[in-house]
């Protein structure tokens, strides 16, 4: 996800940015055995996106690659899943004779390459990943021999390969890209050329359930509704493994403004994911899963508000919202190193968003249901937590949405939920707090968050300080928990 996209959408979530302040110090009341359980799907929901050019980088010069991933891995008890993909996919042409991983210029500084070409090595690299890994492959330059050579080698290195994706956001694609073949871009042309491939590619791996389709950044004019029917059609799901959305909620491409106010805001994180439903229904209905192939906060730069604790909170929300709405997993980008407002962790740092995928990792980690407790009408989100066959949740989440900027001069508000039917036996809750100075706040600024009291080291990704609980009594299956703006926690029940 490199160029300008998303403007209309973002313009869309823009609107009314005001609307987020709510009374305060109101609170809100939940019985927590309420709201419609629904499955979560996959082991690790929150996984990695890295762009394909700058992927042998992320694993061979980010020392603190490997442990950062080892930290939601832990706090998952699972493996991190990775795609390694995006716009450069669909720039990158296969060379067996490449000894170098990849081979590319960087035409400007902290700019992305716009040809490259890559050898076996750089499936290597994905093999070492020794986790499951989603490989994202050309079709934009109408090269079907040259992926089916890298989709070979990808097949023979690669014990851990989940799914091959035929082309990045074909949705993008124009009239003067060869796939086109000098036709007018259509969803049909699109439909028609992705089957063929998938056809072709499977066919010569002699592999099923491997493609991940669709990958599509703005449904519904290409979108899963559009697509898996004429999969369906064509009798071609047998090869489709997975399909794909991609998603970002807002954009500095092309002037568009960024808010973080309302990049965090509850009620607008609820009405953004609600908005992919049909295309959640379009893949159920063939009974595939669906998955967010690639997203994040902002386009284009991140437009000064990806970077920050307030962007964590969003990851919180969003990935819980997504889960709830179906999606399996979510695959957060991460772009060019050095230059990526949204990464979770540079050469020298480990940015504050990496606090909201380490915070929802640890709440979805070895649950199997999730319900929505609120109507998402307010800034503030909470959700309950089931592991199998239980009807009292096991875990609560509580979010609050409201935007708590450092250019507040009154001291930080709060919200009080009052949570019912944590269980007769239950004396008391253990409460873990994901917290900053404010919504703006970022580590490499020197406004480290925390999670539980522990932080993650620059250099080392690894934890800093020692885990911390807060304790709060429980009185007849009630109790009350306050939530700063700004804020998450993560309720144990038991
Ligand atoms: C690849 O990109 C470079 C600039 O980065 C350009 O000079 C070269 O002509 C391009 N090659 C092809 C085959 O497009
Ligand atoms: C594409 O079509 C235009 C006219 O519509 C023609 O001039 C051009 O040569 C065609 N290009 C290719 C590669 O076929
Ligand atoms: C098969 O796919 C093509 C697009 O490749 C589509 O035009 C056609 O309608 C599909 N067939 C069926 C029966 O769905
Ligand atoms: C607020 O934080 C931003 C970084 O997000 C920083 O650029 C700005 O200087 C800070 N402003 C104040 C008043 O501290
Ligand atoms: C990370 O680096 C920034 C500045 O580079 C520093 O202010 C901050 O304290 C560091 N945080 C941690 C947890 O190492």
């Amino acid at each position: 996800m490199l160029s300008i996209k998303h403007q209309l959408l973002s313009l869309v979530f823009l609107l009314g940015v005001s609307s987020y302040v709510l009374s305060r110090n109101s609170g809100a009341a939940f019985d927590v055995t309420t709201g419609e359980k629904r499955p979560i799907y996959d082991s690790a929901p929150v996984g990695l996106s890295i762009e394909f050019f700058a992927f042998p980088g992320y694993v061979q010069d980010v020392d603190k690659t490997s442990q950062c991933i080892a930290n939601l891995d832990a706090a998952s008890e699972s493996q991190t899943r990775v795609r390694i993909g995006g716009t450069t996919q669909d720039r990158a042409l296969y060379d067996p004779s490449l000894t170098s991983p990849a081979k590319f210029v960087i035409p400007t500084p902290g700019g992305a390459p716009l040809n490259l070409t890559y050898g076996p090595s750089f499936f290597d690299l994905a093999e070492q990943l020794q986790r499951p890994t989603v490989v994202g492959l050309n079709r934009r330059l109408n090269q079907l021999d040259n992926t089916i050579a890298a989709a070979k080698q990808a097949v023979e290195t690669m014990d851990n390969l989940f799914a091959i994706e035929l082309g990045n956001e074909p949705d993008l694609y124009v009239k003067a890209d060869p796939i086109a073949n000098n036709q007018t871009w259509t969803p049909a042309l699109d439909a028609a050329t992705q089957i063929d491939w998938q056809k072709a590619v499977s066919s010569a791996l002699q592999k099923d359930d491997i493609i991940e389709a669709g990958v599509f950044l703005q449904p519904p004019k290409f979108s899963v509704q559009e697509l898996a029917p004429l999969e369906q059609g064509n009798g071609t799901l047998n090869i489709v493994k997975t399909f794909a959305d991609h998603a970002y909620p807002q954009s500095a491409c092309g002037g568009s403004k960024t808010d973080l106010a309302t990049l965090m805001d509850h009620a607008r994180i609820k009405t953004f994911v609600d908005s992919f439903s049909p295309e959640v229904e379009a893949a159920s209905a063939v009974n595939k899963p669906i998955v967010f192939g690639e997203t994040n906060s902002a386009t284009c730069g991140g437009g000064g508000i990806s970077p920050t604790f307030g962007a964590a909170i969003w990851i919180a929300d969003y990935v819980l919202q997504a889960v709830s709405l179906g999606y399996s997993r979510l695959y957060f980008h991460q772009g060019t190193i050095g230059n990526c407002a949204y990464c979770w962790w540079g050469t020298s740092n480990v940015f504050a968003p990496y606090y909201g995928a380490y915070f929802a990792t640890s709440a979805l980690s070895g649950m199997s249901s999730v319900a929505s407790l609120d109507d998402g009408t307010t800034s503030l989100a909470a959700y309950a937590l089931y592991a199998e066959d239980c009807n009292t949740p096991k875990r609560v989440v509580l979010i609050n949405t409201d935007y708590y900027p450092n250019t507040t001069t009154t001291s930080r508000p709060s919200q009080t939920f009052d949570l019912s039917s944590l269980g007769e036996d239950c004396t008391s809750v253990k409460v873990k707090r994901l917290t900053a100075p404010y919504a703006t706040s970022q580590q490499e600024l020197g406004q480290t968050p925390t999670f539980g009291g522990v932080s993650f080291d620059n250099s080392t990704c690894d934890a800093l300080g020692s885990e911390q609980y807060e304790y709060v009594d429980v009185k007849d299956g009630s109790a009350q928990v306050e939530v700063w703006s700004s804020e998450a926690v993560l309720v144990y029940v038991s």
